[in-house]
């Protein structure tokens, strides 16, 4: 058992409450008024239906507690040293199209000994195979998908460390952003050396997956603070080396490296 705590309790009841929604409007695509926020980056009423039941119950739980969320923005709270993290759809992409691999992300980081970004508790949830991800900060990470009598089980990461005998996952830049170029040479590299590569459109769900060991390893460049905030912790948690691929803090750059301490100079000479 993982021990879950109050606050995790909460988190897990906001995710699989905004699910209902998000479970009914899967099959209902049509209905959903999308629009595009940029090429290839689409934006449902699904979306921001979801984002407005997390941050009820979030707040409603945690008045104060301060957030980030992809579809609304920075919410500033009165508690500035709370502040939750939520994807409310990641892989929305997948979600309009019918593929069920997507989920809801959500982070909490609060300020430890002047440190305001420690993310303290994380969870990856997709609504359709009722996979929940989990970790907080020095307890570890978990999955609970109803099997096993519905108990929580602890995250196993690769132990592998014959690059030729891995898998990794990324995420692909569109083309005509800036290191798309660069970015074809990598997975070149890669898939050259490696038994395969694989891109499913969830960057949280590829952490989740790559602290589980179903990945070996994960890169990828740009993402946002709300895509790998949960999948972060949890990777962490599992036992996993999670470092920036540029200068600076990963929550800050977005250029994300994933994988085992054996397996990471060897990812990271390929891609970097
Ligand atoms: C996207 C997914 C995808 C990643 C994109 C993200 P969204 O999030 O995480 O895997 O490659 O960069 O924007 O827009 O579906 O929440
Ligand atoms: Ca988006
Ligand atoms: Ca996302
Ligand atoms: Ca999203």
């Amino acid at each position: 058992m993982s021990g879950m705590s109050a606050i995790m309790g909460v988190m897990q009841n906001a995710a699989r409450k905004a699910a209902r929604g998000l479970q009914r409007d899967f099959g209902e695509v049509e209905t959903l008024q999308i629009s595009r926020k940029g090429p290839s980056d689409f934006v449902s009423r699904a979306d921001k239906k979801a984002e407005e039941v997390i941050h009820e119950q979030l707040s409603y739980a945690r008045p104060g507690y301060s957030f980030l969320m992809e579809e609304a923005g920075e919410i500033e709270g009165t508690d500035k040293s709370h502040r939750f993290i939520v994807d409310p759809i990641d892989g929305t992409t997948n979600f309009l199209h019918g593929i069920p691999h997507f989920a809801i992300s959500i982070a909490l980081e609060r300020e430890i000994d002047g440190n305001p970004r420690e993310l303290v508790a994380g969870l990856v949830y997709n609504p359709i195979t009722d996979d929940m991800w989990f970790a907080e900060k020095g307890r570890g990470a978990y999955i609970n998908d109803g099997t096993r009598g519905g108990a929580d089980r602890r995250l196993k990461p690769s132990q592998r460390d014959l690059f030729s005998d891995c898998i990794f996952s990324t995420g692909i830049p569109f083309k005509g952003k800036p290191g798309h170029a660069k970015y074809l040479k990598e997975l070149h590299q890669v898939m050259g050396t490696s038994a395969g590569v694989r891109r499913f459109g969830a960057a949280s769900l590829d952490l989740a997956w790559t602290a589980a060991g179903r990945y070996d390893g994960f890169w990828e460049r740009g993402l946002k603070p709300w895509d790998i905030a949960a999948g972060v912790l949890i990777a962490r948690e599992a036992g996993l080396q999670v470092e920036s691929l540029s200068d600076g803090d990963v929550m800050d750059t977005g250029d994300i490296i994933v994988t085992n301490d054996t397996l990471l100079p060897m990812l990271k000479d390929r891609v970097t």
